[in-house]
């Protein structure tokens, strides 16, 4: 008797054309059929064109990589920013219950106001300061008030060879001015889009095998790097790298110079402490995150090769 064979399960990502969508796309491909969808296909501020989109795939796994992500921006923006990191959130959740998916979610260590002395932890309260933070919190409660299965992964200081991010700009300035002045009092932890598209694909390998899905650990996670770093000394780390592997730079490391928050204030307030501590993904999935300049340096060579084709 022929056996009949299951369908293989399929995942929609969101955002494909970000930083952390795009690597999604690359890990993903290896465990399920992946259908990635930019801003054309699946436009996250207009809730029809969402439905739309989840009814017609009818996904397995949905992985919101999608986001109002311009910090600054966001503070004359706002309207924009909820929709799309606030309600869009929760039409995404209600789609997921009808369809009984599972929502992956990206949040912000900028939900914090950045207070804390040591690393937050997944029970300490949000209090965000920026309209980002606010409607990314917007976000997080319309998924604790659905009934979705959904994990919701707060991340910060991203970067990705892929995208546009702080070390692209840091190497830029220090090729092209005199001088560069880099914040040295907002402290966080730098965690790669590839660390968290691989994480990523590790949960959802371990939601397919598991026969009751029911049983899996939904909730809230910190997805981070150990470790911490300021903008300052982590500039000196991406320029000293750089001259090592032979970039040509007019603002050397050791150049830079640190300034504080308050002399270099961009328009939207950032917390003074981000650190976000990563233990209970290790307890429930035995997911451990490395130092975050193993990844770092990762994704510092891949650029740097880019430089170099330029
Ligand atoms: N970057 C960070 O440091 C950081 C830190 C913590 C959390 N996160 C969260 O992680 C997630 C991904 O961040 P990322 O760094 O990968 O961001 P990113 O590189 O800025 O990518 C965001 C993606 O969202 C898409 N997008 C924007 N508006 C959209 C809309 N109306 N409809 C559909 N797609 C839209 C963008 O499309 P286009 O390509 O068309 O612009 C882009 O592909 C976000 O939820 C963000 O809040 C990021």
């Amino acid at each position: 008797m022929q056996r009949k064979l299951a369908a293989r399960p399929s995942l929609v990502i969101t955002g494909c054309n970000g930083q952390i969508g795009f690597e999604l796309q690359r890990y993903l491909a290896q465990v399920c059929r992946v259908v990635a969808l930019d801003r054309a296909a699946c436009d996250l501020s207009r809730t029809a064109a969402i439905r739309e989109a989840m009814r017609t795939i009818r996904p397995d796994i949905v992985v919101n990589a999608a986001g109002y992500t311009n910090v600054d921006k966001a503070e004359i923006d706002r309207e924009l920013a909820f929709a799309i990191n606030g309600a869009a959130v929760g039409v995404l959740a209600e789609e997921c219950v009808a369809l009984q998916s599972l929502l992956i979610h990206y949040s912000t260590d900028y939900v914090f106001d950045g207070n804390k002395q040591q690393p937050y932890v997944e029970t300490d309260t949000a209090s965000p300061e920026s309209i980002y933070g606010k409607s990314k919190l917007a976000g997080e409660e319309a998924i604790a008030r659905s009934e979705v299965r959904a994990l919701t992964l707060r991340t910060g200081w991203v970067a990705g060879a892929h995208g546009d991010n702080f070390i692209k700009r840091i190497l830029k300035k220090s090729r092209s001015q005199q001088t560069l002045s880099v914040v040295a009092d907002r402290f966080g932890t730098p965690t790669t889009a590839p660390r968290i598209a691989s994480v990523t694909a590790d949960l959802v390998r371990k939601y397919f095998e598991l026969e009751d899905k029911r049983s899996f650990p939904f909730g809230l996670y910190h997805l981070a790097a150990s470790g911490q770093t300021d903008w300052h000394t982590y500039s000196v780390e991406i320029l000293t790298r750089a001259r090592a592997q032979g970039i040509a730079l007019r603002v050397q490391p050791e150049q830079v110079i640190a300034v504080s928050a308050t002399e270099y204030a961009g328009v939207a307030p950032r917390p003074r402490n981000s650190c976000l501590e990563a233990k209970k993904i290790e307890r429930v999935f035995g997911i451990k995150l490395p130092e975050w300049k193993i990844d770092v340096h990762r994704v510092l060579d891949e650029i740097f090769q880019h430089v170099r084709d330029e």
